[in-house]
């Protein structure tokens, strides 16, 4: 199987402490931009598949909106309960003002 960066969305429209939901190669990714610190995380729930674009973002973390449980953003490990397994997280990279994310 072979992996490879696709270029999914102009670094302008990922403000800091914005969110922004994608589907890259059939894949629902959430862009995440803390402080300034870009993650590329799955936008689906461990918990009960619920979408994660609503949550609150913090220092490091996004908290689902639907039963609260926090996700760490770099390694998608959860942080509290409901949750008990990780999201999955993506490479991300910036080229030329353009975010990357390994799919
Ligand atoms: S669906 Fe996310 S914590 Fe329950």
């Amino acid at each position: 199987m072979s992996t490879s960066f696709t270029r999914v969305l102009a670094l302008a429209e990922l403000p800091v402490n914005g969110k922004k939901p994608l589907s890259v190669a059939g894949k629902p990714i959430l862009l995440c931009n803390v402080n300034g610190q870009l993650h590329a995380i799955s936008n689906v729930c461990s918990h009960n598949d619920k979408p994660l674009e609503r949550g609150r973002l913090g220092n490091g973390w996004i908290a689902c909106p639907t039963h609260g449980a926090r996700f760490d953003l770099a390694t998608g490990k959860p942080l509290c309960l409901p949750a008990t397994q990780p999201i999955k997280t993506y490479e991300l990279r910036v080229v030329e003002d353009w975010i990357e994310v390994l799919v």
